[in-house]
């Protein structure tokens, strides 16, 4: 049993407090940023906003919890390989924070209002606390393991949908257009004859809230990251949704390439996907 509870500061209310500062201070300045830089791609952006977002949220986690060890996406050099030897070398830490100080780079920069702050906190591996806040609509998604996901005072339940036809699904497209397209673009195919619409937002930490929030069926993306997904992967856990890799694995915060439903289309879609070739 791990304490949710250190001293008087909950692990949940820390998670939520940087989620709400970091979110209030980047909707502030929507449309201000001042500098923008490529990193992997010319598709793979960054402002001095996620640099800020992320120190914000640092500095917040180590003033209550000095020991916890910290990953954000903005203190990892750009790109695949480098992103998963930062997770393998943090991985064993008792106590890790997971940030995505802005998950929607591209929409933050072009002010389309679908951004978010995802924070999690993993203990020995396994993620006990997930926040996902959408400034735009002032919707801050929180779970704690076995304790439910929440929105505002509404406990979350996944979506009825049995089966691709009734379902709105959602997809991504990563900043890695060499790897990714090929295989997004044949899964597409595959997928959208069968499912009622795709959606393609491009925050993928929010889509996972969504699917929490019943808003979403289903989402999959190929090549993310562990900061794009562990907090939105405790939110569908808790919410009843189920959780893996393209092949039907189990989610760990290694995966890269997600499959995430309402638990109930999941082995049509994970099919669907495959049917397109596998990875
Ligand atoms: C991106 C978003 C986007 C997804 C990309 C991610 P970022 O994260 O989640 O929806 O399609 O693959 O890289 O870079 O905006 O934090
Ligand atoms: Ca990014
Ligand atoms: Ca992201
Ligand atoms: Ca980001």
């Amino acid at each position: 049993e791990q304490p949710y509870v250190v001293g008087s500061k909950s692990f949940t209310a820390v998670a939520v407090n940087c989620a709400a500062k970091a979110g209030e201070w980047i909707k502030i300045k929507l449309g201000t940023h001042t500098s923008l830089n490529t990193k992997y791609s010319r598709q793979d952006l960054v402002t001095e906003m996620d640099k800020g977002a992320e120190a914000l949220i640092r500095k917040l986690v180590h003033t209550h919890f000095p020991d916890h060890a910290f990953l954000g996406e903005e203190g990892v050099e750009p790109g695949p390989e480098a992103s998963a030897q930062a997770l393998r070398n943090v991985q064993d830490a008792e106590y890790l924070w997971i940030v995505d100080p802005i998950d929607g780079t591209t929409n933050y920069v072009h002010q389309f209002p679908f951004y978010s702050v995802s924070i999690a906190l993993a203990y020995k591996g396994e993620v006990i606390v997930g926040v996902v806040y959408d400034p735009s609509r002032d919707e801050l998604f929180v779970a704690e393991k076995g304790k439910g996901a929440y929105l505002r005072n509404r406990k979350l339940s996944v979506a009825e949908e049995e089966v691709l036809s009734d379902s709105l699904v959602a997809t991504g497209f990563p900043a890695d257009p060499i790897v990714a397209y090929p295989a997004n673009m044949a899964q597409l195919q595959a997928v959208a004859p069968k499912v009622r619409n795709i959606r393609a937002g491009g925050s993928a930490a929010l889509h996972l809230a969504y699917i929490a929030a019943g808003r979403l069926s289903g989402f999959w993306e190929m090549n993310l990251s562990s900061w794009d997904l562990a907090a939105g992967s405790l939110l569908i856990q808790e919410a009843g949704g189920r959780l893996s890799d393209i092949n039907g694995e189990p989610y760990h915060l290694g995966v890269r390439n997600i499959l995430a439903t309402n638990g109930k289309i999941h082995e049509e879609l994970k099919d669907t996907l495959l049917s397109a070739g596998g990875v």
